[in-house]
């Protein structure tokens, strides 16, 4: 298993385990932008270099500013921070809960970090009926019986949404049981505007729910590391109070605010690169045998052929320098589900070759 951290894009462990250097790999365990930065990213970044000498600004105000005027909040309600995964920290110090929430299968983290901060963790699972949804009255019930539940819009690994009614329905809950809905939105910008499900344009509605976003995912710059959370202005400030001053580094703040400026033909053009290249790989694992969940994001979770696992396959691709994420650790799916990105043709087209290859029987 390449996961010893709990993620995928490790590939330093990869390089480890298959002898090649962490370049090398043609990398679908890691959901990122197969465009890459905006256009401007890595001039404006070089550009900045000269302000490392200098500390970040502790209130991010220049990005603050431009968040505010995308997603048209107030700056009081946003918080910035280290990535979505700092947010996400941020909130649980904030709110101290006892009992968290989680919606199996989903991102390891929301786990990790809840126990991390001392909370007790319980779950309700999808079934593969729902395409690894849970029953709304289920999470429900999660709401009722936590301080805290956190749920993926659109979820990682099966990428799929739950309806806006189903989040209303879940957000009302929340404020009826004064538990927090930690809506992590992490890749929704991956889907057109308007199959988008969120809550968003009527947050002011939900005192109790968080939105959390990511922009290392879209924008192409996880090794920078930069996300927010939206919420009321009180959250957000309690949030805030809990940060260690300049955890966002410079350069993060400056490639947020490149981002944000970029224009929005990055932005569609990399919206219907997706849409298009998802259904070229779907076709095609189908074609192979596989069972794949009709996910809405930049990945796609797959069920494989017998008498395949997701060991051997993640093993076998490793071999020729292809990376899969294996999910047979994932509570609700099987020891035969791997996650595979959505990248550019060139890529997609590479796992697809290899993957026949070592479905067929021929050795790398
Ligand atoms: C669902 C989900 N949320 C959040 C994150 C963390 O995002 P960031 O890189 O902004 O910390 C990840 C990273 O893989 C993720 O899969």
């Amino acid at each position: 298993m390449l996961e010893v951290y709990g993620h995928g894009g490790d590939v330093e462990s990869a390089a480890l385990r298959f002898g090649l250097k962490p370049g090398q790999f043609t990398d679908f365990s890691a959901n990122i932008n197969p465009l890459g930065p905006p256009p401007g990213m890595l001039e404006g970044l070089r550009a900045a270099l000269p302000e490392i000498i200098r500390y970040p600004d502790p209130g991010h105000r220049a990005l603050l500013s431009l968040l505010a005027e995308r997603h048209s909040v107030q700056q009081a309600g946003i918080c910035v921070g280290n990535g979505a995964a700092e947010i996400m920290a941020l909130i649980l110090l904030a709110v101290a809960p006892s009992k968290v929430g989680v919606v199996q299968p989903c991102f390891s983290e929301y786990e990790t970090l809840s126990r991390q901060f001392g909370a007790e963790v319980h779950a309700v699972c999808g079934t593969a009926e729902l395409d690894y949804r849970a029953e709304p009255e289920q999470i429900v019930k999660l709401v009722a019986s936590s301080d805290l539940v956190f749920l993926g819009q659109p979820n990682n690994p099966n990428g799929v949404q739950y309806g806006v009614r189903q989040l209303r329905q879940l957000a009302e809950a929340a404020e009826r049981h004064g538990t927090y809905f930690v809506i992590d939105e992490a890749f929704i910008d991956f889907i057109p505007p308007e199959q988008r499900q969120s809550l968003l344009p009527e947050l002011e509605r939900y005192p109790h729910v968080i939105l959390v976003r990511s922009m290392t995912k879209f924008y192409a710059i996880p090794g920078l590391r930069l996300g927010y959370g939206i919420a009321h202005p009180e959250m957000a400030a309690a949030m805030r109070s809990k940060q260690v001053t300049w955890s966002v580094n410079i350069l993060a703040l400056r490639a947020g605010e490149i981002s944000l400026q970029a224009g929005e033909e990055y932005e569609s053009a990399t919206i219907a690169a997706i849409a298009a290249e998802r259904e070229y790989l779907r076709t095609e694992l189908v074609c192979m045998g596989c069972e794949v969940t009709p996910g809405e994001a930049n990945y796609l979770l797959l069920r494989l052929p017998e008498p395949w696992t997701a060991g051997t396959m993640q093993e076998a691709l490793g071999r020729r320098g292809v990376l899969v994420r294996s999910c047979a650790m994932y509570p609700g799916l099987g020891g035969s589900h791997i996650r595979v990105a959505v990248k550019d043709r060139a890529a997609n087209a590479i796992l697809i070759r290899e993957m026949e290859q070592v479905m067929g029987g021929e050795q790398g």
